[in-house]
C-alpha cells in the first residue's frame, strides 16, 4: 500500500459533514504506513456523533480489508486541541464573503448576485447563499422562485443539496422556510434554524461563498459569525448621508471585539444615473460621497461605484442577472469583482484566518 493509493482510496469515502470526499473536505490530518500497519488521524469537529464515527470506521476498515489485505488499520477520529482551525464546518470552502448593509433596499442582493457571477467569470469556483429569511430576492433574481432543493442522506442524516443557477450553486433559506413562517420566527429559534441551515447544506468545493445578509445587525448576522469563519465583509451603501450612518453601525458589528471580521471594502450602489441620450451626464439622484466617506471611516477601500441602470432593476425582476445579459453593466460588475478579489487576496496575505466567534454562554 502506497501513500498515493491510500489517499486515492480515502477520496472514495464520503465525509459525513460536507458530503464531499474525505480528502477534499480536508479531513486527513496525518497518515502513516509502515510494517504492514496503516495509521490515519482524521480532523473532525469534536462533536461528531459516535454513531457516525462508527459507520465511518466500518466503511474505511472494510474498504481497506479489500484494497490493503493483511494490513492492520488504526484510525483516530477528531483530535481536539490540534488543528482547531481545520475543524471548520465548511472545510471545502476557502473564503466566505458576507455582503451587509445598514439600511434595507440599498442593493445587497443585487450586488451579491452580480458579484458572485463576476467572480465566477474570473475563473473562480463560487457559491451564493441567501441568508435573508424575509425577502426571497435571490430566488427571484436568479429565476429559482418556487424551486425546492433536493435532500440527500449522508450517513443517515438529511442534508440539503444547493440548486444551480447560471453555473453556480445557490442556496436560499427561502427554499426551506416559507415567508409566512419566517415572519413569526424570532431570536433563538431564528438563530437555531440559521445555524442548522448553514451546517446542513452540501456545498461543493468552492473558492468563494458569497452570503447575502438581511439589513442591519440582528440574529442572522450573529449566528453567521458564530457558525462559520467569515473571511471578510463587504458593506453596501448608497451615496446618501443617512445610509452611511446606518452602514457604520452594520460594519461596526463585524469589527467588534471577539468578532473581528475584516472589512474587505465598501460598494456604493445607485451612485448616479446617466440617461442613454445624455451619455456625458451623471445625475446624482441619491447624493454624493457616501461610499468614499464610509470607506475612509473604516480605512478600507471603495471597491466600486455602481450607477443606477434600468436594466439592473428589470433583469433582477426577470431572474436574468444583469452581468450576464446587459453589456453596459457587465463592465461595471466585473470591475467590482476584480477589486473585491484583490482585496480578498491582500486580506489573506496580511491577516490570520478568521476564527468562528466563541460563545461563552
Ligand atoms: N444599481 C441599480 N440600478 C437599478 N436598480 C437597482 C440597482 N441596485 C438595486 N436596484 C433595485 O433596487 C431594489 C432593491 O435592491 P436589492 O433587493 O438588491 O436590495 P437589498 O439591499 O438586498 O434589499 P433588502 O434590504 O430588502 O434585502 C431592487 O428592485 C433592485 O432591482
Ligand atoms: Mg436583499
Amino acid at each position: 500500500m502506497t501513500r498515493e493509493a491510500l489517499l486515492q482510496f480515502l477520496g472514495t469515502i464520503t465525509d459525513p459533514l460536507t458530503g464531499q470526499n474525505l480528502v477534499l473536505a480536508n479531513r486527513i490530518q496525518n497518515i502513516q504506513i509502515e510494517n504492514r500497519r496503516i495509521g490515519i488521524i482524521f480532523s473532525f469537529p469534536p462533536k461528531l456523533e459516535s454513531r457516525i464515527k462508527s459507520e465511518l470506521h466500518e466503511a474505511i476498515s472494510t474498504g481497506l480489508m479489500e484494497s490493503a489485505p493483511g494490513y492492520e488499520v488504526d484510525l483516530h477520529f477528531g483530535n481536539p486541541g490540534a488543528g482547531e482551525k481545520k475543524s471548520s464546518n465548511l472545510p471545502q470552502i476557502r473564503n466566505i464573503i458576507a455582503v451587509a448593509s445598514g439600511k434595507g433596499g440599498v442593493g445587497k442582493s443585487t450586488i451579491s448576485v452580480n458579484l458572485a457571477l463576476g467572480l465566477k467569470n474570473l475563473g473562480l469556483k463560487v457559491g451564493l447563499l441567501d441568508a435573508d429569511l424575509y425577502g426571497p430576492s435571490i430566488p427571484i433574481m436568479l429565476g429559482l422562485k418556487g424551486k425546492r432543493p433536493q435532500v440527500r442522506q449522508v450517513y443517515g442524516v438529511s442534508k440539503i443539496v444547493p440548486l444551480e443557477a447560471h453555473g453556480i450553486p445557490v442556496m436560499s433559506i427561502g427554499f426551506v422556510v416559507e415567508p409566512e413562517q419566517a415572519v413569526v420566527l424570532r431570536g433563538p429559534r431564528l438563530a437555531g434554524i440559521m445555524k442548522q441551515f448553514l451546517e446542513d447544506c452540501l456545498w461543493p468545493d468552492l473558492d468563494v461563498l458569497v452570503i447575502d445578509l438581511p439589513p442591519g445587525t440582528g440574529d442572522i448576522q450573529l449566528t453567521l459569525v458564530q457558525t462559520v469563519p467569515v473571511t471578510g465583509a463587504i458593506i453596501v451603501t448608497t451615496p446618501q448621508q443617512v445610509a452611511v450612518a446606518d452602514a457604520v453601525k452594520a460594519a461596526n458589528m463585524f469589527r467588534m471585539q471577539g468578532i473581528e471580521v475584516p472589512i474587505l471594502g465598501v460598494v456604493e450602489n445607485m451612485s448616479w444615473f446617466t440617461p442613454a441620450e445624455l451619455p456625458d451626464h451623471q445625475y446624482e439622484i441619491f447624493g454624493k460621497g457616501g461610499g468614499r466617506q464610509l470607506a475612509g471611516h473604516f480605512q478600507t477601500q471603495l471597491l466600486g461605484q455602481i450607477p443606477l441602470f434600468m436594466s439592473v432593476r428589470s433583469s433582477g425582476d426577470e431572474g436574468k442577472p444583469a452581468i450576464l445579459h446587459h453589456p453596459e453593466t457587465q463592465t461595471v460588475f466585473e470591475k467590482l469583482a476584480r477589486q473585491a478579489y484583490e482585496s480578498l487576496q491582500i486580506r489573506n496575505e496580511t491577516m490570520p484566518p478568521t476564527e468562528k466567534v466563541r460563545m461563552n454562554k
